[in-house]
């Protein structure tokens, strides 16, 4: 089905993204306010010779957190060790990540918002003051002690901050929100990924990959590598608009770049719920959805582009929403005031 593949060319490639992820601030396409001031923060930081103040990067999936992580690590001239929330499951086992650490060096926790309560305790003194208390022995020999930890630089990566519980999002100086890439710079995205693949590619090609790359370049790059299949296969390897036009009509990718969730929110809001307007928890229902997945990974693209809109009411579907699905709008709402 069309809208699973566009899904599906969301999940990350470990080869792919290691070749392709940009390494220095100079290669990071796109995002220019958020890179300004991380670039700042940085250099700063550099300069009075400490580490990074400790960051919070959150946005959809797909759009770089990972990449920036690695970048600002490098930049600091540090190390980067990776776990991921889920991952830590006792409080030995983030006490064994921090004693190793050294001076400067970037921990990096992805999907943090999945991190257990009582591990986040051990955190925050962790963050802020850069002590560890951890309980040794047990029975009446339990006792607490206190470990000074190397100055370091946590770097906690969200696809959900809505999530975050307020006192661990606090604790981030620095907090950067990443958001939907616009067409050009997907399509410079694209250009660079391709002279890395070793592959030709025409302009208005790169153009048309990226218009349908749901303003995500992990889908951009996926788009790219099936539709190089498709132009050594069936061409003569040259990515050439025409070669591109057909590869992506093949691979029934959705012309607007839209994918299956997306178009059941729109689908729901018009057809069961009449254009809106409706709130997010009736939405999530019937979609199947998480109201905070739908208002954090979903709805930030379809208001974007203009297929929903936010009002005090509720999430209302606009003219493009009808079009796109093939509906018509009723006609009491069509002359309706919003
Ligand atoms: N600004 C950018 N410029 C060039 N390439 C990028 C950029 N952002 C992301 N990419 C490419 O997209 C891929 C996915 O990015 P990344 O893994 O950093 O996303 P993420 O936000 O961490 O996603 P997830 O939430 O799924 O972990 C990278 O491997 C890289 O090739
Ligand atoms: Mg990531």
């Amino acid at each position: 089905m069309a809208e699973r593949t566009l899904s599906r060319l969301n999940q990350p490639d470990a080869a792919l993204e290691v070749t392709l992820r940009p390494s220095l601030f100079a290669e990071f396409v796109g995002q220019a306010r958020v890179k300004e001031r991380l670039q700042i923060a940085v250099e700063a930081a550099r300069q009075r010779g400490e580490a990074l103040d400790h960051l919070l990067l959150s946005g959809p999936p797909g759009l770089g957190k990972t990449t920036l992580a690695h970048i600002i690590a490098r930049s600091m001239g540090a190390n980067l060790k990776a776990t991921s929330g889920p991952t830590i499951e006792k409080a030995g086992d983030l006490a064994g990540l921090l004693t190793n650490l050294e001076e400067g060096d970037v921990l990096f926790i992805d999907e943090i918002h999945r991190l257990q309560k009582t591990i986040e305790e051990y955190l925050y003194p962790a963050m802020e003051d850069f002590k560890l208390d951890i309980i040794i022995d047990q029975g009446p020999n339990a006792r607490s002690v206190r470990l000074n930890l190397p100055r370091f630089t946590l770097v906690g990566a969200t696809t959900r901050s809505g999530l975050l519980t307020s006192p661990l999002l606090t604790r981030f100086p620095l907090r950067e929100r990443l958001d939907y890439y616009q067409p050009e710079d997907l399509a410079q995205i694209v250009r660079r990924s391709a002279r890395l693949l070793g592959v030709e590619i025409e302009e208005a090609a790169a153009l048309d990959i990226a218009r349908r790359s749901r303003g995500t370049p992990r889908i951009a790059n996926n788009l790219l590598r099936r539709v190089r299949d498709y132009a050594q296969v069936r061409g003569d390897g040259r990515i050439t608009q025409a070669i591109a036009d057909q590869a992506l009509a093949m691979l029934e990718i959705d012309r607007a770049g839209l994918d299956e969730m997306d178009k059941r929110i729109l689908e729901a809001v018009i057809v069961k719920f009449g254009g809106g307007p409706v709130g997010l928890h009736s939405l999530a229902v019937a979609v199947g959805e998480e109201p905070d997945t739908i208002e954090e990974v979903y709805e930030p693209y379809l208001i974007m582009e203009g297929y929903l809109r936010r009002t005090p009411q509720g999430r209302v579907a606009n003219e493009l929403a009808y079009r796109t699905l093939g509906l018509n709008r009723p006609a009491d709402a069509q002359g309706r005031l919003f």
